[in-house]
């Protein structure tokens, strides 16, 4: 049973639907996230955990975590979610959490991946599924694909397409290990 945090636009929660892997609750910490829309489209459970109705980031995530255990999450998914989880919720869901970033990790973590390969010039960027830990894009990797820079007009979009082919297939790995 998959868990997925979002707070964007969810194309990588969507392939996750369309693979017809068991998603089973969508957190968002914006409630504008267009994600919460498809989850809804495809009926599945939604909260928003914004940080304004909380004291701190660790009682937003343990609330987070509290919700997600409720709807029966055992595996947690990043997919375009823009915070750092903190300790509590990485207690909760120890070794049970992964995220998918675009780039080849450990080159180029943070929010502007895509961004900041263009500009270092390098011929091959690439795509990255890994642990989380509490650090920024630092957790163990567990699978990578290669994506050539150029032609760069199209770079954004080719990631993209291979992170909805990659996320699905670790995911569906890491279910079956689990099962
Ligand atoms: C993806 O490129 C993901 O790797 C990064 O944020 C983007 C989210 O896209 N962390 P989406 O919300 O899944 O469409």
């Amino acid at each position: 049973m998959i868990g997925v945090l979002v707070s964007g636009n969810g194309s990588n929660l969507q392939a996750l639907i369309d693979a017809g892997l068991p998603v089973v609750a969508v957190a968002a910490n914006r409630k504008d996230a267009y994600a919460l829309e498809r989850a809804r489209a495809a009926g599945i459970p939604v909260a928003t955990f914004s940080l304004d109705c909380h004291a701190d980031r660790e009682e937003r995530d343990l609330v987070m975590a509290t919700w997600l255990e409720e709807q029966g999450v055992e595996l947690v998914v990043c997919a375009g979610y823009m915070h750092l989880l903190t300790r509590p919720f990485l207690d909760r869901f120890r070794g049970r959490i992964v995220n998918v970033h675009p780039s080849l990790l450990p080159a180029f973590p943070g929010a502007r991946a895509i961004a900041d390969a263009l500009e270092a010039g390098v011929e091959t960027t690439g795509v990255t599924v890994h642990h989380v830990d509490d650090g920024l894009d630092t957790g163990a990797v567990i699978a990578q694909d290669v994506v050539p820079v150029e032609p760069r007009e199209t770079l954004e979009a080719r990631i993209h397409a291979v992170e909805h082919r990659l996320l699905p297939r670790v995911v569906s790995e890491l279910c079956h290990v689990r099962s």
